[in-house]
């Protein structure tokens, strides 16, 4: 491929350039901490508020096999993301394995929808949060003026202030840098942890068999006039649009899948760990295989407690102990989730501006965004920049359609890296690569197909919102990117001095 399109960024070059003093991030973190790192961006808002959505609307009890389907596609997308992540360890995640496999123009759609997976992504868990928090002020006898407290306040204003000082918060101490931040990670995730344990192992003693029946309800039709609500899948091909049923499986399994964003966040942080072709396959996989687990346990012991018509869909691990007399379960719960969503949206904040960072650092975006800062070594104005737009989208828009968006975006993220790791195996079959996907190209090919298949059960809206944003990010790679990218030789010019 010889167009400048599909100029591709040698690997070599990719881990260059990390090196380069001002442009450089700090390598301090080791396989325990980007495990922990995992599972403190992955479990959130997906286990603590969609499964009782899911299972109420779509899926029953079967919201556990969900869950199970949802960890496959992940696991599948995992194994690809850890060969990229030990070959190519430098910051950017997919955006730079494309980069140095299939070209610009496709690692630049790839890092225009990382932008949005993880920009919303962090949105979504701010305003998870803040509900928790309006919970448990709730609880004490506190609460915010409309207008301060929801999105649809009393007058039509409404700003959810709560979410957005979150997000400006956690920007504050991601400016600070990556050190504090994961010292704070850590901690907060044994807090999580051990709600979630509690969750699983108290819930267990109050399981009642009977909320089983049946486990996979039947199907059921969806009312006119929702169509372009209902998965793609079942638009094309002309079938009544349904809730329910095997298919209401899959439907929920796309929207839970929300709940294992974030495994591939720890790929963004490979330039920032010791030893990245030993200890990234390592953090991958452990924290993905430790949240399955936990997940499936969570769901089948909360739809065991309460029947799944009668399950919460603000606060519904919360709930199931309130609706069996436990309401100090509950408030601890409670307490907890609002705590670990914390981390969440703190992780999915550092990897939106880890990607910003080496789009920026190429010259597809302005290279004033990869100055690191001068003390701190920590890339400041883009996470000031997406900090400020970020608390502004959570404290406006809803989230479930946010999710949705969400999570179309992060599949096809799987798919162009799952591509990347085949073709990158024939490209430069010589590059070192401590961790090998098994069984290329057939694990691949079958990741594509899995994430291709939960984007298909995601509602035909979501599709078209997805589009426009896609062609938005076209024209700009048209109109700037391209001219300005350090790969062009007119970008290298226009690009800022090196300090030499
Ligand atoms: N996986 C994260 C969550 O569930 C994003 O909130």
């Amino acid at each position: 491929m010889t167009s400048p399109l599909f100029r591709t960024k040698k690997v070599e070059q990719s881990i260059r350039d990390t090196e380069e003093p001002e442009h450089a991030l700090k390598k301090s973190l080791s396989a325990l901490d980007l495990t922990v790192f995992g599972v403190g961006v992955i479990i959130g808002t997906g286990i603590f508020v969609l499964t009782g959505t899911v299972a109420k609307n779509n899926a029953g009890p079967a919201v556990a096999l969900a869950f199970a389907v949802a960890g496959v596609v992940c696991a599948l997308a995992a194994l690809c993301y850890a060969e990229f992540a030990s070959t190519v360890p430098v910051a950017g995640s997919a955006y730079t394995f494309s980069y140095a496999s299939l070209g610009e123009l496709p690692a630049w759609i790839i890092g225009w929808d990382l932008i949005l997976e993880f920009a919303l992504g962090t949105a979504v868990v701010a305003v998870g949060w803040s509900g928790y928090i309006h919970s448990l002020l709730n609880n004490v006898g506190w609460e915010l003026p409309a207008a301060l407290g929801t999105r649809d306040g009393a007058e039509g204003f409404g700003f959810d202030i709560l979410s957005a000082a979150l997000v400006l918060v956690l920007t504050g101490i991601l400016v600070l840098g990556m050190k504090l931040s994961a010292r704070v990670t850590s901690v907060v995730v044994a807090i999580k942890v051990t709600v979630v344990l509690v969750v699983i192992i108290a819930g267990a003693f109050f399981v009642k068999g009977a909320n089983y029946e049946p486990f996979v309800p039947k199907a059921q039709p969806v009312e006119a006039g929702e169509s372009l609500h209902s998965p793609l899948i079942q638009l094309m091909f002309g079938w009544a649009p349904a809730n329910f049923g095997v298919m209401g499986v899959f439907t929920a399994a796309s929207v839970v899948f929300f709940a294992f964003i974030g495994f591939d966040i720890v790929a963004t942080a490979a330039e920032e760990t010791r030893n990245p072709q030993r200890d990234m396959p390592r953090g991958i996989l452990g924290s993905l295989f430790i949240c399955t687990a936990l997940y499936v346990a969570v769901s089948i012991v909360v739809t065991g407690m309460q029947h799944y018509s009668e399950l919460s869909v603000d606060a519904p691990l919360a709930d199931a102990f309130k609706a069996t007399g436990h309401p100090w379960y509950a408030g601890f719960i409670s307490f907890g989730a609002a705590v670990g969503l914390t981390t969440v949206c703190m992780i999915l904040l550092l990897g939106q501006t880890r990607v910003f960072f080496a789009m920026s650092r190429d010259g597809l975006l302005p290279r004033f965004f990869s100055r690191v800062h001068p003390r701190f070594r920590t890339p400041h104005r883009p996470t000031i920049l997406l900090g400020v737009i970020i608390a502004i989208v959570a404290g406006f828009t809803p989230l479930t359609e946010l999710a949705e968006l969400v999570n179309i975006g992060t599949l096809f993220a799987f798919v162009i890296v799952a591509i990347s790791v085949i073709i990158l195996r024939r490209s430069r079959p010589d590059l070192h690569r401590s961790f090998r996907t098994p069984w290329v190209p057939f694990l691949p090919i079958l990741s594509v197909a899995a994430s291709l298949w939960l984007m298909l059960n995601l509602p035909a809206e979501t599709w078209v919102r997805f589009g426009i944003w896609m062609v938005i990010g076209i024209v700009v790679y048209f109109l700037y990117s391209r001219s300005h990218s350090r790969m062009s030789p007119k970008g290298d010019k226009a690009s800022v001095p090196r300090s030499r």
